[in-house]
C-alpha cells in the first residue's frame, strides 16, 4: 500500500546538498589544515555517552538542551551536546604514560535541544582543539592562535573578527573585591554570562535574586555595561588582588602579540562562558558587526579531567562552530564555488566502443582524476549535451577510428576545441606529465 504522507527534516537539523557540502568541505579542511599545522592530532568518540558524563560536568544549561532517552539496555543515554566531557573521558582512561602537553583535535557533530534561530540550530558540527597536560599560560595562548588561524584560514580578518578575553579567576577577584561569599561566585558567573542577552533591567533583577543589591550590584551592572580593562582598572585599579589576577591576561596577550595576533584581542569582562567546568583564562570569537552568536569559544579547565576519574592534568581547548562561520562566508561571498566539477565525460560513438572507453576511463580514474558518462546508449549528440551539463571539462570521444588506434579526440567543452591524443598520452598528461592536462578542479578541499 502506497501512501501519500510526505515527511519533513526536523527542525534545527539540516540536509547537505552537494553545494552546501562543499562549504561543509570546506570549513572542514580548513579546520583540519590548520590544527595539523600546529601540531595536533585528529581524535573522535561515539556520538551516544552515559547521559551522567554532561549531567555531572557539562552544566546546567547544556543539561537542559539534552537529546535523552533509555536504551533498549535501561541505561539512561545522551546524544553527546559538546566533546569536551568525551575527551577529559577518552583521556582518563590512557593519558598517564602519554608525553604531555597531548595536542588532540577533533570534529564532531553535536547535538543540543535548543531553540533554532540564525546560527543556533539542533545540531552543529564544531572543531575542538585542546591542549592537556600544560598549566602554563603559553597553552592559554596557543590554543587561542590556533582558533584565530582556523578563521583566518577562512579568508577572514581582523576587520571581520575579534576574540574577547578575560579570566575567570579575575572575576572571581572581582566578586570577592565587593565582598560576595564564595557561594554567590557560580550563580553570579550565570548571571554575567547572560547579561548580554538579558539587558540591564533583568540582570540587575537576577543580581536582586541572589539578594545582590546596593553598591555591589551597581559595580557589576557597570562592569556588564562596559567590560573594558579602563573600565575595571577604574573601578578596581586600587583593590591588589583584583590588579594581580590580571597578570596572566596580560602574559597572555605578550605572547600574543609576539605571534602577531595582538590586533584580534580585546578584554570583555562579560565573557565567563556557561559552561561549569572553566577554571582560568576564557574566550569567545565574535564578528565585529557584531550580529551573530559567538563564532567559537574556549577557555582553561583544569580540574574536569580529575573528576572523570583520570590523572589531575590542566587542560585547555575550544569548540567552533560551522553553523556561524557558515553564515559569515556564505554573507562575505567566501564560501566555495558549490558545482561538482568532473574532469573528463567519455562518449562512446557506438556500442563496440564502450569497452575502450571504459578501460580509458577506468586509467584516467586511476590517474586520479574524475570521469563521468551516460548510463544507457544515447546519439553522440545527447551525449555531448550530457557533457555540457556535467559540468565536466572536457568530452574524451572515441569512435571507431581512435579505437582501433588507442586514441581519443578530446574537446575542451569551454572553447569547444579538439585534439587528438593517445589514451597513454591522456592518461600520462592526467598524471601531470604530458601537455594534454585538463583544467583543475577549483580547490575546495
Ligand atoms: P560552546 O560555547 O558551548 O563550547 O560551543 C562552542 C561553539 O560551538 C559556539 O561558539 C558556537 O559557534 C557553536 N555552537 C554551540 N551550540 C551551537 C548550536 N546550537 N548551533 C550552532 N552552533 C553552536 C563548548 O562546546 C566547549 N565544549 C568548547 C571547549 C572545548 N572548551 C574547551 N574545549
Amino acid at each position: 500500500m502506497s501512501s501519500n504522507r510526505t515527511f519533513v527534516r526536523l527542525r534545527g537539523f539540516r540536509d547537505f546538498a552537494p553545494a552546501d557540502f562543499a562549504l561543509r568541505r570546506h570549513l572542514f579542511s580548513t579546520w583540519r589544515r590548520v590544527a595539523l599545522a600546529h601540531g595536533f592530532h585528529e581524535y573522535d568518540g561515539p556520538p551516544l555517552e552515559p547521559l551522567s558524563l554532561y549531567v555531572e560536568k557539562s552544566g546546567e544549561e547544556i543539561v537542559g538542551q539534552l537529546y535523552r532517552f533509555r536504551d533498549k539496555g535501561g541505561r539512561e543515554v545522551a546524544l553527546r551536546p559538546e566533546m569536551t566531557p568525551s575527551l577529559a573521558r577518552i583521556l582518563a582512561g590512557r593519558s598517564r604514560g602519554m608525553p604531555k602537553p597531548i595536542r588532540w583535535f577533533s570534529i564532531p557533530q553535536l547535538f543540543r535541544y535548543e531553540r533554532s534561530q540564525r546560527g543556533r540550530l539542533r545540531e552543529h558540527f564544531q572543531l575542538n582543539v585542546d591542549i592537556v597536560g600544560e598549566a602554563g599560560v603559553a597553552a592559554d595562548a596557543e590554543a587561542l592562535a590556533v582558533a584565530i588561524e582556523a578563521v583566518r584560514g577562512l579568508g577572514l580578518d581582523e576587520s571581520d573578527f575579534v576574540a574577547r578575553v578575560n579570566d575567570r579567576r579575575l572575576v572571581t577577584a572581582v566578586l570577592e573585591g565587593l565582598g560576595l561569599s564564595g557561594e554567590l561566585h557560580a550563580p553570579c558567573l550565570a548571571v554575567i554570562d547572560k547579561a548580554g542577552r538579558a539587558g540591564e533591567e533583568r540582570t540587575r533583577e537576577a543580581l536582586g535574586a541572589l539578594g545582590i543589591g546596593g553598591e555591589a550590584a551597581g559595580s557589576l551592572l557597570e562592569l556588564v555595561a562596559d567590560g573594558s580593562l579602563a573600565q575595571l582598572r577604574r573601578r578596581f585599579g586600587n583593590d591588589a588582588r583584583v590588579m594581580a589576577a590580571l597578570e596572566p591576561l596580560m602574559e597572555h596577550r605578550r605572547i600574543l602579540d609576539e605571534m602577531g595576533l595582538a590586533p584580534y584581542l580585546t578584554f570583555d569582562f562579560t565573557i565567563v562562558r556557561g559552561l561549569a567546568y572553566y577554571t582560568g583564562i576564557v574566550f569567545e570569537l565574535f564578528d565585529r558587526a557584531g550580529e551573530l552568536r559567538a563564532i567559537c569559544g574556549g577557555g582553561r579547565y583544569d580540574r574536569l579531567l580529575e573528576r572523570v576519574g583520570g590523572e589531575a592534568l590542566p587542560a585547555v581547548g575550544f569548540g567552533m562552530g560551522d553553523v556561524v562561520l557558515g553564515e559569515i562566508l556564505r554573507d562575505r561571498e567566501l564560501a566555495p564555488p558549490g558545482d561538482p566539477v568532473c574532469d573528463y565525460f567519455m562518449i562512446w560513438v557506438r556500442p563496440p566502443q564502450r569497452r575502450a572507453a571504459l578501460s580509458a576511463a577506468r586509467r584516467l580514474r586511476a590517474a586520479g582524476r574524475s570521469v563521468s558518462y551516460a548510463l544507457r546508449p544515447l546519439a553522440v549528440g545527447k551525449q555531448l549535451r550530457l557533457a555540457a551539463r556535467s559540468g565536466a571539462s572536457r568530452a574524451v570521444i572515441i569512435g571507431p577510428e581512435e579505437a582501433a588506434s588507442a586514441s581519443a579526440t578530446v574537446r575542451d567543452l569551454a572553447t569547444g576545441r579538439q585534439e587528438s591524443f593517445t589514451i597513454d598520452a591522456l592518461v600520462a598528461g592526467a598524471q601531470g606529465a604530458g601537455g594534454s592536462e585538463p583544467r583543475s578542479r577549483p580547490k575546495t578541499g
